[in-house]
C-alpha cells in the first residue's frame, strides 16, 4: 500500500505544473468572481481592483468595498481590514490592505477587522547594481535596471514589464523604496542621460508606491560637475547640490533621496575636506529638504590602522549625535563588522538617541553561501531586531529603537541588500526568494516571526490544489504534514546549520578573501590591510582563539549598555553564540556541557555538515508535493551546499588543529579533504 502510495504521488509530481519560479509568492490565480466596489480612480486603485479580480478566494460574487477616508487610527499608508473590504487614508493604503486580504485568503488565515499600520515609513531595497550592468555581491544575474553597450539608455517594453513585475512583488509585502545603484556609485548616475532612465524607472514603480533613490558618489560636484572640489562647506558645492536636486526632483516630483557611503572604504567623503559625516550628511539634507528628500547616510566605516574594526563606527558617530539634520537617517548594519552569519547587533542602535538610525540587513547572501546555499534569513533579522539594547531599559529592543517607538524619529527606514537580478526566477535560488519575501514583511511589521514567515511564504510559493487552482486555502493534512511541516523546519534551521558549519561560537569573517564563498582562516596576503584577513578576527594561536573585547582587550564591550556590557564580559554569563566574538579562551576551556572549547569547535562543524544532509534527506522526500524544474534545481543546490559544507568543516578544523594540536573527537566524522588541497585550491561558488 505504502509503495502504492509513493508511486502514484511521484507520478503526480511530474503533472505538476512546470514552475520557473518568475511568478514568485504570487502564484495564485483564481476564477471565482468579486464585485469591487470604490468611487476613487488612479493608477493604484486599478491594481488592486485587478489584483482582487484575479485572486479572490472568498465567497463568489461577494462586494468588497475599498474606502479612502482619513482615519487618526491608521498610521501614513496603512490600512484597516473590514469585514466587507479595506480602509485607507491613501490609495497606497487600499493597495496593501488589497495584498493583506489576499494573503490571508490564499494562506488559510482567518479575514477579520484589524487595524494594520508599517513599522517602518520608508522599507527599502538598496541594489549594488552599477551602470554597466554588473551587480557587487549580486549572485542571481545581471541588473534588472542598468546594462552595458550601445542603447543601453533606451527603455524597451521588456524593461517596463519586469520593472512593473518587479515592484508589483514589492508591493504585495510592503516595499515602498528602492535604491536604484550601488552604494560603490558612479557619478555617471547624476548624469542627464541616466537620470531620463532613472524617471523612466520612477514612473513605473510609483504606481505601486515605490519611490526611487540614488546611490551617489561624494565627490561627483568635481567629478562631473567640473568644481574644484566637493568640501561639503564650499558655497559652489552647495549650489551644485541644490542644483542637482532641483532637476532630479523636476524629472521625478516624488523622488525619495540619497543614500551615501561617504569616507568608507575607500569612497571620498567629507573627512577628504577636513569635515565631518554630519557636515556632509547636512549638506546634501538642505538641499533635499523642501522637497521631502531624505539622505540615508551610511555608518560602515573603519580605517586599517584600528586595532578593532568593530569599534569604530561607533567611536565615529556617536560624537555626532545630536548634529544632524532631522531629515538625515543613518544607516548601520545590522552587527558592528559586516553581514557575518552571526554577529552581535551593532551598539549604535538605542545609543544615538538624537539622531534618527535606519537597520541595513543584506538579503543577497555575500558571506552565506550566495545563491548557492538554502539559508533562510528571516531566523537571523529576527533575533538582530529582537535583541535587547536596554539604552532605554528592559525591552529597548533593536526594533523599537529604530521603529519610532522610543525615540522621536522624524523619519523611520529600514534596508535591504537587495538579492535580485535578471535570473528567471529572480534570486537564483528557489529559496533566496523567501528573504526578498521575509524582508518585506519584517519591513513592514518587525514583531513579525521568522516561523510565521516561512509559513506564509512556502504556502504561497509551493501550494497546488488538486483542482489545479494555485493557492487555494483548503490545505490537505497531508501537504501539511509532508511538505509544509517539513520544509518549514528546514527552513527555520537553515541559518543555525550555516553557523555551525561555517563560524560556530562567535566566530567570523573567516572566509576565503575577495570573492566570499569559501573558508579561508589562513588567508593573510602579504601587504594587505589586516583588518580584511581572517586572522585579525580569530586570532588563533597555541594558547586559544577568539577576539578579546573584553575591558583586557579592545574593550569594545563597553560600547554596550549595561547589563549588557556585564553580561558579555563575563565568561558566566556570555551567551555561547557570541563566545569567541568577545573573549579570547584557551583550547581545553571548559563550556558549560563539559566539553573542551575546541571538541565544542569540532562538534559545532560536524554538526552543521549533519544538518545539510538532513536537508537534502527533506527535499527528496518531498519530490511529490514540488514541480520536477524546482525540485532538480533545489536538488542541486543542496548537493552542492552539502559538499560545501565539508570543506568548511575540513579547512577550518584542519587549521586550527595546527594550533590546538589536539585529535578531533574521534566519535566524530573524519575530515575527507586535505588541508594543503583547499588552501591551494580556493573553493569558489560552484
Ligand atoms: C562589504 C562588501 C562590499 C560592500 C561593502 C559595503 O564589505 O564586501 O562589496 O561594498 O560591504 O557595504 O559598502
Amino acid at each position: 500500500m505504502k509503495v502504492l502510495l509513493c508511486t502514484f504521488l511521484l507520478i503526480q509530481s511530474v503533472f505538476l505544473q512546470a514552475e520557473d519560479g518568475h511568478n514568485l509568492w504570487l502564484r495564485a490565480k483564481s476564477s471565482s468572481p468579486v464585485n469591487v466596489i470604490c468611487s476613487k480612480k488612479s493608477a493604484t486603485i486599478d491594481i488592486a481592483r485587478q489584483e482582487l479580480q484575479q485572486g479572490w478566494l472568498g465567497k463568489a460574487e461577494a462586494s468588497v468595498v475599498l474606502t479612502v477616508k482619513p482615519d487618526k487610527t491608521i498610521k501614513g499608508d496603512g490600512f484597516k481590514l473590514t469585514l466587507n473590504g479595506v480602509q485607507a487614508n491613501n490609495d497606497l493604503g487600499i493597495l496593501y490592505g488589497v495584498y493583506e486580504l489576499l494573503r490571508r485568503q490564499h494562506t488559510g488565515e482567518p479575514v477579520k477587522e484589524m487595524i494594520c499600520n508599517p513599522s517602518y515609513e520608508a522599507r527599502v531595497l538598496d541594489h549594488w547594481d552599477n551602470p554597466d550592468g554588473s551587480i557587487e555581491r549580486g549572485y542571481a544575474g545581471r541588473s534588472i535596471f542598468w546594462r552595458k553597450g550601445e542603447n543601453s539608455l533606451v527603455v524597451t517594453d521588456n524593461d517596463k514589464i519586469l520593472w512593473k513585475e518587479y515592484a508589483r512583488a514589492n508591493s504585495s509585502v510592503g516595499i515602498n523604496g528602492a535604491v536604484l545603484n550601488n552604494v560603490n556609485a558612479s557619478p555617471l548616475m547624476l548624469s542627464k542621460e541616466y537620470l531620463g532612465r532613472v524617471k523612466a524607472i520612477a514612473e513605473i514603480l510609483r504606481q505601486y508606491g515605490i519611490k526611487t533613490y540614488l546611490s551617489i558618489k561624494f565627490s561627483s560636484p568635481s567629478l562631473i560637475g567640473g568644481l574644484k572640489t566637493s568640501d561639503p562647506l564650499s558655497p559652489e558645492v552647495i549650489k551644485w547640490w541644490k542644483d542637482k536636486v532641483q532637476e532630479i526632483y523636476s524629472m521625478i516630483p516624488d523622488f525619495g533621496g540619497f543614500l551615501v557611503k561617504a569616507s568608507s572604504e575607500g569612497q571620498p567623503g567629507p573627512q577628504d575636506y577636513g569635515r565631518t559625516h554630519a557636515d556632509g550628511a547636512n549638506m546634501m539634507a538642505d538641499a533635499l529638504k523642501p522637497f521631502g528628500g531624505i539622505v540615508m547616510w551610511r555608518a560602515f566605516v573603519y580605517s586599517p590602522d584600528d586595532p578593532d574594526r568593530a569599534k569604530q563606527a561607533y567611536a565615529e558617530f556617536m560624537p555626532l549625535d545630536g548634529q544632524f539634520r532631522d531629515n538625515v537617517i543613518i544607516q548601520v548594519k545590522n552587527g558592528p563588522v559586516d553581514f557575518q552569519p552571526r554577529e552581535p547587533f551593532s551598539p549604535l542602535f538605542g545609543a544615538m538617541k538624537k539622531t534618527s538610525v535606519m537597520p541595513e540587513l543584506q538579503i543577497t547572501q555575500e558571506y552565506l553561501g550566495q545563491s548557492i546555499h538554502l539559508v533562510f534569513l528571516g531566523a537571523m533579522w529576527e533575533e538582530c531586531l529582537k535583541s535587547d539594547t536596554y539604552q532605554d531599559g528592559p525591552g529597548s529592543t533593536v526594533a523599537r529603537c529604530t521603529d519610532g517607538s522610543i525615540y522621536a524619529q522624524k523619519h523611520t527606514a529600514i534596508a535591504g541588500v537587495s538579492n535580485i537580478g535578471l535570473d528567471t526566477n529572480w534570486c537564483g535560488h528557489p529559496f533566496a526568494q523567501a528573504n526578498w519575501y521575509a524582508f518585506g514583511r519584517l519591513a513592514w511589521d518587525n514583531k513579525l516571526t521568522s516561523e510565521q514567515i516561512a509559513d506564509e511564504w512556502i504556502k504561497l510559493t509551493f501550494y497546488e490544489s488538486p483542482s489545479g487552482n494555485t493557492g487555494s486555502a483548503d490545505f490537505s493534512a497531508d501537504w501539511t504534514g509532508n511538505f509544509l511541516n517539513p520544509v518549514k523546519k528546514m527552513m527555520l534551521e537553515s541559518r543555525e546549520a550555516t553557523v555551525n558549519y561555517m563560524m560556530p561560537l562567535g566566530l567570523h569573517h573567516i572566509f576565503a578573501g575577495d570573492h566570499h564563498y569559501g573558508p579561508g582562516p589562513w588567508y593573510a596576503p602579504k601587504g594587505l590591510r589586516s583588518d580584511w584577513t581572517p586572522p585579525y578576527y580569530h586570532k588563533a594561536d597555541t594558547i586559544g582563539i577568539g577576539f578579546d573585547r573584553t575591558s583586557t582587550g579592545s574593550n569594545a564591550v563597553s560600547q554596550y549598555h549595561e547589563p549588557l556590557n556585564s553580561q558579555f564580559s563575563d565568561l558566566k554569563t556570555c551567551p555561547e553564540i557570541y563566545l569567541l566574538w568577545f573573549h579570547h579562551l584557551p583550547w581545553d576551556y571548559k563550556l558549560q556541557n563539559g566539553r573542551t572549547l575546541w571538541d565544542e569547535i569540532c562538534y559545532h562543524y560536524d554538526t552543521g555538515v549533519k544538518q545539510v544532509r538532513e536537508f537534502q534527506k527533506v527535499w527528496d522526500k518531498v519530490q511529490p508535493y514540488v514541480d520536477q524544474e524546482r525540485f532538480a534545481l533545489v536538488q542541486r543546490k543542496l548537493r552542492s551546499q552539502s559538499k560545501n559544507a565539508q570543506v568548511w568543516k575540513d579547512a577550518c578544523l584542519l587549521y586550527f588543529q595546527k594550533f590546538s594540536r589536539k585529535p578531533i573527537p574521534y566519535e566524530l566524522e573524519r575530515p575527507v579533504n586535505d588541508l594543503n588541497d583547499l588552501i591551494k585550491n580556493d573553493m569558489r561558488r560552484p
